[in-house]
C-alpha cells in the first residue's frame, strides 16, 4: 500500500510496544529504535522499523512526503488527560494573596479561586468561550500536546454549564478532544450551605449532556469545604448510570477518602493525590485507576510536598502527568510539566514519556489509537530538535518539539530543513 509520508534517519524512536497502560517499572523501560523509519497511511502508522528496511519496503509514490529526520529523536504526541482549559478571566492578582499567607482553599471560601473564575465565566458566549479555548489548545500544540481532556466546572449553574460543554464540541482545533462534565467543581454562592441541593442540581443535568454527547466523562472536587466522600459517591454514582465515564478530583488538600470510594466506582483516573495514602494507592491497583499528578499545581500553590509517585511505581501502577491548565495554574506547556515532574517528582524522562503518553491515553480512553508508535495506531508523531527525550528534561524553558505530525499531516515545523 502506497504511503502517505515516510520518516527516515530518525536517531531514536520511542515506543511502548503492547496494549494499555505502562505500570511501574516498565514505564522506564521503552523499546527505543536507533537509526529508526516510520510510514504513514491513511492518518494511521502502516510500517515501524529500522530505517533502511522501512526506506526498502516502503511502497513510496511521488506524492509520498519524505521527512529526513537526520538523528533526531521522535516519541509518540503527548496526551494532556486533565485540563480545565475552557474559562473566562485570569487570577494573577491570587499569587500576592498566596504570598502573604492565604491557602488556596481560603482564597476559594472568601469567594475568590473557582467562584471568581465562575464570575468571569458566566458572562462568556459559547462562542468567546470557545475561541479563547481554541488559543490555549493552539499553543498546547506548538509544545506537542496532541490529545486533550478539558473539562468543564467554572459555570456552577445549568446555563453556563452546558454552554462551557457547548464551547468545547463547537471547539475547531486540531487536537483530539475529550470532554468531562465536572459541574460539582465548587458550590456556587446561591446554593451556599447546601451542597446536596446543588449535586441535585447538577445529577438533573446528566441525561441531556448524554442525549446530545457533550461529555464523555463526569468528575467532581472531592475535598474540603467543596464536596465530601459521599457526595462525591451520589454524583458520581448518578454519572455512570447516565452513562458516563468517571474521573474524580482527590486528596489534593485533604484526605476524604475520595480516592477510595473512586476507585469502588471504577473511576478511570484519580488526580491531585499529594496526600493519598497506603489504602488509597491500593485502592488505584486493585481498580486499575490511573494515578494522575499535576506538579504544576502543587507550584503555583507553593506546595513543598509531592505526590508518593516513587511508590505508586513501585507498587505498579501506571502514572500519568499533566498540566492541569486553569486560572490558578496557567501553563499549556506539558514540556515544564515533565521537567517539573522529574526534578520535583522524581521521574526518570522515561518515566516521564510513559507518564506523557500511553498512561494519560489510557486515562481517557483513547489508549488503543494515541499514545504509542505502533502500526495500526493514529499517527501523532513528534519530532524533536534533539537526538534523544533526555534532552527535554533537561534543558528547560525551550520548545523541544520541532515537527508536530497530527493524523498523519505536519500541522507545525519549527526548524528549516
Ligand atoms: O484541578 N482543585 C480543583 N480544581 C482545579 C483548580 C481550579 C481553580 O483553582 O480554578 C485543579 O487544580
Ligand atoms: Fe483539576
Amino acid at each position: 500500500m502506497t504511503s502517505d509520508m515516510i520518516l527516515h534517519n530518525i536517531g531514536k524512536l520511542y515506543t511502548y510496544p503492547g496494549k494499555g497502560p505502562v505500570p511501574g517499572s516498565r514505564m522506564d523501560d521503552p523499546t527505543i529504535i536507533e537509526n529508526a523509519g516510520v510510514t504513514i497511511r491513511d492518518g494511521k502508522i502502516s510500517m515501524v522499523g529500522g530505517s533502511d528496511e522501512v526506506w526498502k519496503k516502503a511502497d513510496l509514490a511521488e506524492f509520498t512526503e519524505c521527512i529526513d529526520c537526520k538523528g533526531k529523536a521522535v516519541v509518540a504526541g503527548f496526551v494532556d488527560p486533565h485540563t480545565h482549559a475552557v474559562f473566562g478571566g485570569t487570577r494573577e492578582f491570587e499569587i500576592s494573596m498566596k504570598l502573604k499567607g492565604a491557602s488556596y482553599l481560603e482564597i476559594l471560601e472568601a469567594g475568590g479561586g473557582i467562584l471568581r473564575t465562575m464570575n468571569d465565566t458566566r458572562s462568556m458566549s459559547v462562542e468567546e468561550l470557545s475561541s479563547t479555548l481554541d488559543e490555549r489548545l493552539e499553543r498546547m500544540l506548538t509544545y506537542g500536546t496532541t490529545s486533550v481532556e478539558i473539562k468543564s466546572g467554572y459555570g456552577l449553574d445549568v446555563e453556563t454549564e452546558m454552554k462551557l460543554l457547548k464551547a468545547i464540541k463547537a471547539s475547531k482545533s486540531r487536537l483530539t478532544k475529550v470532554s468531562t462534565f465536572l459541574g460539582p467543581h465548587a458550590v456556587p454562592p446561591e446554593y451556599k450551605g447546601r451542597p446536596d441541593a446543588f449535586i441535585d442540581l447538577m445529577i438533573s443535568m446528566l441525561p441531556e449532556i448524554v442525549e446530545k454527547d457533550l461529555a464523555e466523562y463526569a468528575d467532581i472536587f472531592c475535598e474540603k469545604g467543596v464536596f465530601d466522600g459521599e457526595r462525591s459517591r451520589r454524583f458520581l454514582t448518578a454519572a455512570r448510570e447516565a452513562g458516563l465515564k468517571l474521573k474524580i478530583h482527590s486528596d489534593e488538600v485533604e484526605n476524604l477518602n475520595g480516592t477510595v470510594i473512586g476507585a469502588e466506582l471504577g473511576v478511570a483516573s484519580a488526580d491531585h493525590l499529594l496526600v493519598s495514602e497506603d489504602k488509597d494507592l491500593e485502592a488505584m491497583r486493585i481498580s486499575g485507576t490511573v494515578p494522575t499528578v499535576l506538579p504544576g499545581t502543587l507550584m503555583t500553590i507553593f506546595e513543598e510536598r509531592v505526590p508518593r509517585v516513587r511508590d505508586m511505581i513501585e507498587m505498579d501502577l501506571p502514572v500519568a502527568i499533566a498540566t492541569d491548565i486553569n486560572p490558578n495554574c496557567m501553563v499549556e506547556n506539558l514540556q515544564f510539566i515533565q521537567t517539573l515532574a522529574c526534578y520535583r517528582l522524581k521521574m526518570t524522562p522515561n518515566e516521564i514519556l510513559a507518564a506523557s503518553t500511553v498512561n494519560p491515553a489510557h486515562a481517557i480512553g483513547l489508549s488503543d489509537r494515541k499514545g504509542r508508535i505502533e502500526e495500526g495506531y493514529d499517527a501523532d508523531l513528534l519530532v524533536l530538535k534533539d537526538d534523544s527525550f533526555d534532552h527535554v528534561v533537561y534543558h528547560f524553558g525551550v520548545n523541544h518539539v520541532d515537527r508536530v505530525i497530527l493524523n498523519g499531516r505536519v500541522v507545525r515545523s519549527e526548524l528549516e530543513w
